[in-house]
C-alpha cells in the first residue's frame, strides 16, 4: 500500500511577517524537487501573507486549530470559515501543547476534528504519550484512547493525517529511535485498523514529531510504517528543505 510521504512543518508560536516571509522565499526553491507533500502550519494571523509567499510553490499552508462552531462567541478561536477563506488545506489538531496549556481532551479534539472534516479540512491529529505515561508502561492504553474517543464517530479516516508525537521528544532534543518510532506506530495502524477495518488503516498517513531534523529524518522515514513528519524547531529554518528532500 502506498502512501505519499508528508513532511508538515509547525511553526507554533513564531515568526513575524518579515521572518516568515523571508525563509519561505528562500525555501522554495529548495523544495522544487520534492516527491512529498509539503505543509506549514502557521499562526493564523500570517496565514494571509504565507498563502501569498509560498504561492507557485508545492507548500501549502496550514492551520494550528479549528473551533466546532460555526461562529459565536469563543474569544480568541478560529473557525473552519474564516481557514476556508484563504485556502486553507490542513490543520493540525490536539498537539500535545494545546492539551497541555489550553484544555484540549480527547473530546474537543473529536469536535475539532469532525468540524474540519464536515470542511473539507485535512486534520492532522496528534496524539503521543507523556513521558511519566511511557515510564508506566501506559503508553499503548494512552494512545488507544486518544484515537478511541479523539476519532469517536469519524466515518472516512482516509482524509485524516495522524501525528505520532511523544510528548518527551517534543522541542528536547530527544528524538524516540528509529524502532521505538516504527513499533509505536505500527501499534497505532492497528489499532485503526480495530476501529476502521485493514484496508482503510493503511491508507491513513502517519506523521512522526518530536525532534525531528535534518540528520535523524532519514532513519525515521526509512521505516516501514512512518509516513512523514511533523516538524517544529527545525521548520523554522532551511533545514525543512533538508527534511523535505530526505530521499536525496
Ligand atoms: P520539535 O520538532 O521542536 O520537537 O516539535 C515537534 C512538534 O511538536 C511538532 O508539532
Amino acid at each position: 500500500m502506498s502512501r505519499k510521504p508528508f513532511i508538515a512543518g509547525n511553526w507554533k508560536m513564531n515568526m513575524t511577517v518579515a521572518e516568515g516571509t523571508k525563509l519561505i522565499t528562500e525555501l522554495k526553491p529548495l523544495v522544487k524537487e520534492a516527491k512529498c507533500d509539503i505543509a506549514l502550519c502557521v499562526p493564523a494571523i500570517l496565514i494571509p501573507a504565507m498563502t501569498k509567499a509560498a504561492k507557485g510553490s508545492k507548500i501549502k499552508i496550514g492551520a494550528q486549530n479549528v473551533h466546532w462552531a460555526e461562529a459565536g462567541a469563543y474569544t480568541g478561536e478560529i473557525s473552519a470559515d474564516m481557514l476556508k477563506d484563504y485556502g486553507v488545506k490542513y490543520v493540525i489538531i490536539g498537539h500535545s501543547e494545546r492539551r497541555q496549556y489550553f484544555g484540549d481532551t480527547n473530546d474537543t479534539v473529536n469536535l475539532r476534528t469532525i468540524k474540519a472534516l464536515e470542511n473539507e479540512l485535512t486534520p492532522i491529529v496528534c496524539v503521543g504519550e507523556t513521558l511519566e505515561e511511557r515510564e508506566a508502561g501506559k503508553t499503548e492504553d494512552v494512545l488507544a484512547r486518544q484515537l478511541e474517543f479523539g476519532l469517536f464517530g469519524i466515518e472516512d479516516v482516509k482524509k485524516i493525517v495522524i501525528a505520532y508525537e511523544p510528548v518527551w521528544a517534543i522541542g528536547t532534543g530527544k528524538t524516540a529511535t528509529d524502532e521505538q518510532a516504527q513499533e509505536t506506530i505500527a501499534f497505532i495502524r492497528k489499532r485503526l485498523s480495530k476501529m476502521f477495518g485493514l484496508k482503510d488503516a493503511n491508507r491513513v498517513r502517519i506523521l512522526y514529531g518530536g525532534s525531528m531534523n535534518a540528520k535523524n529524518c532519514k532513519g525515521l522515514m526509512a521505516q516501514h510504517d512512518i509516513d512523514g513528519g511533523l516538524i517544529g524547531g527545525a521548520s523554522l529554518k532551511l533545514d525543512f528543505a533538508t527534511i523535505v528532500n530526505y530521499d536525496k
